[in-house]
């Protein structure tokens, strides 16, 4: 059993990699896709689990882990329940923040800007390919809702299945993609001595990145 002692003791230094203004990309989704790449190729399981920081109108903050589905110059896109907590939150305050952690790369990428609903055509062409059982699930799940028990759930999977045929389970209208388009994006790299490397990408009115160094 851990005690305080020993959490205190957990600590790596960092060592793998530097960042170096001359060898950024000029674009950060050009950057972004380099470091994507690099994380496929290094075998991270799941290198596409992103933290989603949302917060209500009010100030109320939340996160939580979700995948993300697709990215380029228009934005970074993940899938979910439009009426669930986030949801919600998004509905009252659209900016939000996504965060990566690559802890294989010692990378973190922090992403941040205002969402939309991605078209109801994108929405159907993702959910389509989903898995039978993903699709029931997206429609069987009042996310972020109250639900009495475990079995509940599980009936309404079972009704569901006995209802549609698997060409027939069509995308409900309350589960779709957000598309984050990014005003910032920072790139960290662990360095020895928490001595790190971050550069902030902020999007100009020019379409152009201003690139600068931050603190460690
Ligand atoms: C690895 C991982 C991937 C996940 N991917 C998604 C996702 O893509 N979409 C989603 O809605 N929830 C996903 N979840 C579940 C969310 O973390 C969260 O529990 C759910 O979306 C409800 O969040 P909310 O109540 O804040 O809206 C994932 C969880 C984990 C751990």
């Amino acid at each position: 059993m851990p005690n305080i002692n020993s959490i205190r003791e957990i600590r790596k230094e960092y060592i793998q990699e530097s960042l170096d203004e001359k060898h950024m990309h000029t674009s950060a989704i050009q950057q972004f896709q380099v470091w994507w790449n690099e994380a496929l190729k290094s075998e991270i399981q799941e290198p596409n689990a992103m933290t989603l920081a949302t917060a209500s109108a009010d100030g109320l903050p939340s996160a939580r882990i979700v995948l993300l589905k697709d990215f380029d110059e228009k934005g970074f896109v993940f899938y979910t329940n439009y009426n669930s907590f986030k949801g919600q939150q998004l509905a009252e305050n659209p900016r939000a923040c996504l965060v990566f952690f690559w802890k294989e790369l010692e990378r973190q990428v922090r992403i941040t800007g205002v969402t939309t609903k991605v078209s109801a055509i994108e929405s159907d062409e993702y959910f389509n390919i989903r898995p039978e059982g993903s699709r029931i699930g997206a429609i069987a799940s009042p996310q972020s809702q109250v639900i009495s028990n475990r079995e509940w759930l599980e009936s309404e999977v079972k009704q569901l299945q006995n209802k549609f045929s698997s060409d027939a389970i069509k995308r409900p209208e309350h589960w779709g993609g957000y598309r984050l388009m990014p005003a910032i994006i920072e790139f960290w790299q662990g360095r020895p001595n928490r001595l790190h490397d971050r550069l902030q990408y902020t999007l100009q009115e020019d379409a152009s990145w201003k690139i600068e160094r931050l603190a460690p």
